[in-house]
């Protein structure tokens, strides 16, 4: 399929009405990486550079980061921008199947989604489940937001489509809360990326997922549902997906995996990167 060579180690696939950037790094196993909200394909970096870094006989994975409809350097969609448009989770779920079709890739894959990402991840095997060997769940949820929850969404959202700066006003209150305090103090560089990528975001592309997120439904039935094993990923000081929720969802799982507790807060793949990815490899290839 066609594609051309983008910024850095991008490449473009075309999907309905827009273009994708993905970063793609190894072969083996199609592990399709969806990112949170309001990140870009780079939150998966530091797994790509860990991967990159183990003997040629362990590279057994073929890593596949999007930027999602809106988000990093995909495009938001070909025609004029809406300021009022709505990206629904399943709306990016059914980009990501359009995209793998794109990229040829035929054999089941292993799909991981961090928070947001585990909301796309969720649509992705309620509708193209034939297509999904394992699932992994990082910091995330099944449950839909509350009215009250939504409703502060949709107002976040009209401020992304309005305000400037806004994403450097959620970049600010948000940042603390995603690391936890060793993070912190120790390695400030993943601040200053995580600010960095927040900035860069196409705020209508923000404001779309926003909408999209505030009408998610509840997804925990097909926990039950669906015949594959799950890995879920906690971070001990997670307050968006808190360790006891992660571990309930787990418990709803058909199949049993252990819910895997790394030192971290919201972002367990990018704080313990070393630790999640073989973790990942472990989990994709037995
Ligand atoms: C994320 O990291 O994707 C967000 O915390 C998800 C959300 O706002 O529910």
């Amino acid at each position: 399929m066609t594609f051309t060579p983008h910024k850095n180690d991008l490449r473009v696939y075309p999907i309905p009405n827009a273009d994708m950037a993905v970063r793609e790094q190894g072969q083996g196993v199609p592990v399709l990486l969806i990112h949170g909200f309001p990140f870009d394909h780079s939150i998966w970096n530091r797994l790509f550079d860990v991967a990159a870094s183990w003997p040629a006989e362990e590279r057994n994975l073929r890593l596949i980061a999007p930027d999602l409809r809106g988000f990093g350097a995909s495009m938001l969609e070909n025609s004029e921008e809406r300021a009022d448009g709505v990206n629904s989770m399943e709306q990016f779920a059914d980009d990501l199947h359009a995209l793998l079709d794109a990229m040829n890739i035929r054999e089941r894959i292993v799909l991981c989604g961090l928070s947001m990402g585990g909301y796309v991840a969720m649509q992705y095997l309620r509708k193209y489940g034939e297509t999904v060997a394992k699932l992994v769940l990082c910091n995330t949820k099944t449950t839909a937001d509350t009215p009250q929850q939504a409703e502060t969404r949709r107002q976040q959202a009209e401020k992304f489509a309005t305000a400037p700066h806004f994403l450097k006003t959620v970049a600010e209150t948000m940042i603390p809360n995603l690391c936890c305090a060793k993070t912190k103090e120790e390695r400030p560089e993943i601040l200053d990326e995580l600010r960095h990528m927040i900035e860069s975001n196409n705020p209508l592309g923000a404001a779309a997922a926003a909408r999209g997120m505030a009408e998610r439904p509840d997804t925990t039935e097909l926990l039950s549902q669906k015949d594959i094993p799950i890995l879920f990923v906690s971070g001990s000081e997670d307050k968006f997906s808190t360790p006891e929720e992660m571990r309930q969802m787990a418990s709803l799982a058909r199949h049993k995996e252990e819910v895997h507790y790394l030192h971290a807060a919201h972002l367990a793949p990018v704080e313990q990167a070393a630790a999640f990815a073989h973790k990942l490899r472990d989990f994709c290839i037995l």
